[in-house]
Parts: structure tokens; sequence; C-alpha cells
């Protein structure tokens, strides 16, 4: 689809209290799904849409983000050494994956607050945030429709995703109005968190942005919205209702395969729905969740 823009932008320094006791000296972000680190399919899936410098915003137990996606000099050697060409290949698979660049949130203060420390690197141009603990199956690519949407409409474009009702107030939820394309929507206003019955839509936000530069100079005096901190959808709401200044916001609607690796049961299903398909895992796993299965009530 061709686009110019190069920076995507990973919010990572959230508490990921929903994970205690495996989050108190580690990121949920570092979790592994199979055999990966969340957050690596993240990365992974910004660079498959063009995007080969990323900023990841981190906090507290930042290091192994960083060494993740750096060199282990004796581990490669001792799988030189071995003539491990497999193993050396997947340890070298994330060193070489990206241009990363790291900057610290400081206090987690919310995803918008994280959002705007990236201003300094981002800088007068349109990029992408990804948040680090949710997957988009690669298999079901959302960015780059993101990205063409994005510069063809000069907006900002947010993720949607159809949920039931009684889950959309675990989520930001659009009002929209429809356009010429059945899976793009012009956005008219946000609300963080609803209640079902305050929801203005059943479609939630799903931590996927392709976003104006406007949103900077707009973070800069959001106020702590929800949960006292500084939402990036009260930001993007303010820009849905002044699109000749910011550029409005529009969704574009996901029908695939997400999984928020932040909230337990949707890791679990993740791991289970990744390994199944995957060739060196299949033939093992599928009999057994099969007989498994049917133990079970
Ligand atoms: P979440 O709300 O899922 O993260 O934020 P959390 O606060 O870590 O979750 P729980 O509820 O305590 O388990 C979505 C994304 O935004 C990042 C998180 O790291 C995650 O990738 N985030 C959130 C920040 O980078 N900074 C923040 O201040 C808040």
């Amino acid at each position: 689809m061709g686009t110019k823009i190069t920076k995507a932008v990973i919010p990572a320094a959230g508490l990921g209290t929903r994970f205690l006791p495996a989050t108190k000296a580690m990121p949920k972000e570092m979790l592994p799904v199979v055999d990966k680190p969340a957050i690596q399919y993240v990365v992974e899936e910004a660079v498959a849409a063009g995007l080969h410098d990323v900023l990841m915003v981190t906090g507290r137990n930042k290091n192994s983000l960083e060494n993740h996606f750096d060199r282990v000099t004796e581990l490669e050697a001792l799988l030189e050494q071995k003539g491990d060409r497999e193993r050396l290949a997947k340890v070298n698979a994330s060193t070489d994956l990206a241009d990363m660049h790291y900057v610290r949130q400081g206090d987690p203060l919310g995803l918008g607050h994280a959002v705007l420390r990236a201003k300094m690197h981002v800088g007068n141009e349109p990029f992408a945030v990804l948040l680090g603990d949710d997957i988009i199956d690669s298999r079901d690519p959302l960015l780059d429709k993101m990205l063409f949407e994005q510069e063809s409409r000069n907006t900002s474009v947010v993720a949607l995703l159809e949920v039931d009702p009684s889950q959309i107030h675990l989520y930001g939820a659009a009002a929209i109005e429809v356009t010429d394309d059945p899976d793009v929507v012009r956005i008219t206003g946000l609300v963080e968190k609803p209640s079902a019955a305050d929801a203005p839509s059943n479609l939630a936000i799903i931590g996927r942005y392709v976003l104006r530069p406007e949103v900077f100079e707009v973070l800069e005096h959001t106020k702590p919205g929800k949960g006292n901190e500084i939402q990036l959808t009260d930001a993007l709401q303010e820009m849905a209702v002044t699109p000749e200044t910011t550029g409005g916001v529009y969704g574009v609607i996901f029908r695939g395969r997400r999984y928020d690796t932040g909230d337990r049961v949707d890791y679990i299903k993740a791991i289970v729905q990744l390994a199944v398909d995957r060739d060196d895992l299949r033939d093992q796993l599928r009999p057994w969740l099969r007989e498994f299965a049917a133990t079970l009530d």
C-alpha cells in the first residue's frame, strides 16, 4: 500500500496488576506466548507494516525488555560453537528486528501520558501506537489498512472491535457514523470504560492507533480521567469533535483474531490458539487437547 509513516510507539510501562505476582519483577509484555514474549509479536507486527523505527515506553523493570532486543554475546557464541543454527536464528531474530529506541515514563500516569513521552522522538509527523500487551494475529493484518486510511483521509485512526455489550465497560467505546467503506467509520465521540447503559455502541477501541501529531498538543492539556489516569481516549474524544484543527478521528473495524495478553483468560487462549497451528507443536498438542476437552463437563 506504500505509506510514509515509519515510526511506531509501543507503551509498555503499565504495572500489569491483573497478572500479579508474575509481574512483580517482570513487565507483563515479557510473558511468553508459546515461546516468544508478547512484546516480540507486537514489534514484528510493526515491522511487517513497514514501521522499522520503534520507540518503546518503559517503566520500572525495563531491563528485560531492552535486553530482549539486544545482543547476548555469550549465548550467541555458545550456540555458534555447538553449531546450533536453528536456535541461534531464534536468538538473533529479535536483535535484528527493528531500530529500537527507549524512553522512560517515570510514573505510570496513564496511556495518554505514556504516548506523550514519545513527543520528542516522533516530532511533527503521523505515527502508530501499538499496545505492548495486545497481540493481533499475523494471519489477520490490520495495521496496513489503518496506515492507508490515515494517509488518504489525513486523519487519526483507531482500531475498533465489536464486543459483547457486557464487555464494553472494559474498553473505550465509540459513537460512529458509517462511511461508504463497511470497514471504516467516522468517530463522533468516545467514552472511556462506559457502563453498558451509557455506551454509545458496542464498538470498542483496541490497542492499535495511527495518530496525527496534533495528539501531543491535546495530551498536554488532557486532565486525568477514569482511574485518575491521563487517558488517550479522552484526548481522542477532543480530536473527534475538533476535525478542523486536529483532523478528526476515524475507526477501522477489525474482524480478525486478537488477544489481550494482559488478561489472564485471554492470555491462555492466545497460547492455545497460536500453538495448535504451529507446525512444530500441532501434532503433539491437538490430540491431547481433544482428550483433555472431553474430560471437561
Ligand atoms: P493497561 O491498562 O492494560 O495496563 O494499559 P496496566 O495498567 O499495566 O494493566 P493492569 O490493569 O494493571 O493489569 C494498556 C497498555 O498501556 C501501557 C501498558 O503497559 C499496556 O501496554 N501503559 C498503561 C503505559 O505504558 N503506561 C501507563 O501509565 C498505563
